[in-house]
């Protein structure tokens, strides 16, 4: 059944701004305070990766320190081994999110390792993070297909997401990388990983190339799945692949969720401010529908 509340993981200042041409500090801590604003009580930061292979996210270290943390905000960055947890910490980030793929290919492009090495590679950072009292959420990409292996067999996607979930991740968000799922794809691959996951510990994370994001939630909402992952103005994309579209958009999921009479504690008003703000930063239009229509109105 359909969940009477969601929580939204806002992902815009990281996955939604790593695939735009770089923007300048200011303006992705003028995004992350104005998001801080909205009602969010996640939005994804920084990613400690190295910054010859993302450009895009040096400087998340500063962006912690000159950020102004809400009480009751979390505000995670990526960390994909111990170097990047390390460095995380000395950010003063107090939680963190470890990124593994269903693909072997796609592991090996991402993150330059197969998936078990990558598993191995996480354990570090899993005992670490315990010690420090720092909670980890774990990603799965490639869920509904991969840009270079074609399908995935969910089996292999609800494998990935159990070892995630069985090393001690509170959450497993489950990603469409490339967007191209389809609504009942999406749930016979959720209804898969459920059974070796809680739901409740489960999040879907859209991206929209084909245009089926809000469609494919929809659908998961229907399993009762609860968490979100969404980029203000649907940042993202890819600054060097033609067609390549960013998560869906907030505001778009916000729109829906009201009339789906869904509680999720965002006001839309404010979301979409703040989708204009870096939309004009980065000189493009937002690719939220539902901003669109609002700032013509
Ligand atoms: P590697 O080259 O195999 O790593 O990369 P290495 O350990 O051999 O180190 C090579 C160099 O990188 C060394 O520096 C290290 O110090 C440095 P050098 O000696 O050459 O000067 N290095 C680091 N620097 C900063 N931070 C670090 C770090 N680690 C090593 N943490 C590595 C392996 C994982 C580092 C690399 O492949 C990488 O950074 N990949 C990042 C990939 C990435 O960020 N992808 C996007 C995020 S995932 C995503 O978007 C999907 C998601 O949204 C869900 C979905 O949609 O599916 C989450
Ligand atoms: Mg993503």
């Amino acid at each position: 059944a359909m969940p009477k509340q969601v929580k939204i993981v806002e992902v815009g200042p990281r996955d939604g701004l790593q695939n735009e041409v770089p923007v300048t500090l200011e303006d992705k801590v003028n995004l992350i305070n104005s998001l801080s604003k909205t009602g969010l009580t996640v939005i994804e930061s920084g990613s400690f990766v190295s910054p010859k292979w993302v450009p895009q996210m040096a400087g998340s270290a500063e962006i912690y320190g000159l950020i102004d943390q809400v009480d009751g905000i979390n505000y995670p960055a990526l960390t994909p081994n111990l170097k990047g947890y390390e460095l995380a910490k000395q950010a003063g980030v107090k939680e963190v999110a470890i990124f593994g793929a269903a693909s072997e290919s796609f592991s090996q492009k991402n993150i330059n390792c197969s998936i078990a090495e990558s598993l191995q590679r996480f354990e570090p950072i899993m005992q670490q993070a315990k010690l420090d009292g720092i909670k980890v959420r774990g990603y799965v990409s490639c869920v509904l297909g991969c840009p270079y292996e074609g399908d995935i067999d969910v089996a292999k996607v609800a494998e990935v997401a159990k070892t995630l979930y069985d090393m001690g991740c509170y959450e497993i968000s489950l990603g469409d990388t490339i967007g191209v799922g389809t609504p009942i794809k999406a749930q016979a691959m959720l209804a898969e990983v459920a059974k070796l996951v809680p739901i409740e510990h489960l999040a879907v994370h859209f991206h929209d190339t084909y245009g089926q994001a809000l469609a494919n939630i929809y659908a998961c909402l229907a399993l009762g799945v609860s968490v979100i992952d969404s980029a203000v103005a649907g940042l993202g994309g890819c600054p060097y692949a033609k067609g390549a579209s960013g998560n869906v958009a907030t505001e778009d999921v916000v729109y829906m969720l009201n009339g789906l009479n869904i509680k999720h504690g965002v006001d839309l008003t404010a979301l979409a401010q703040a989708g204009e703000t870096i939309c004009k930063a980065l000189g493009k239009k937002t690719n939220s529908k539902v901003a669109n229509a609002l700032l013509s109105n």
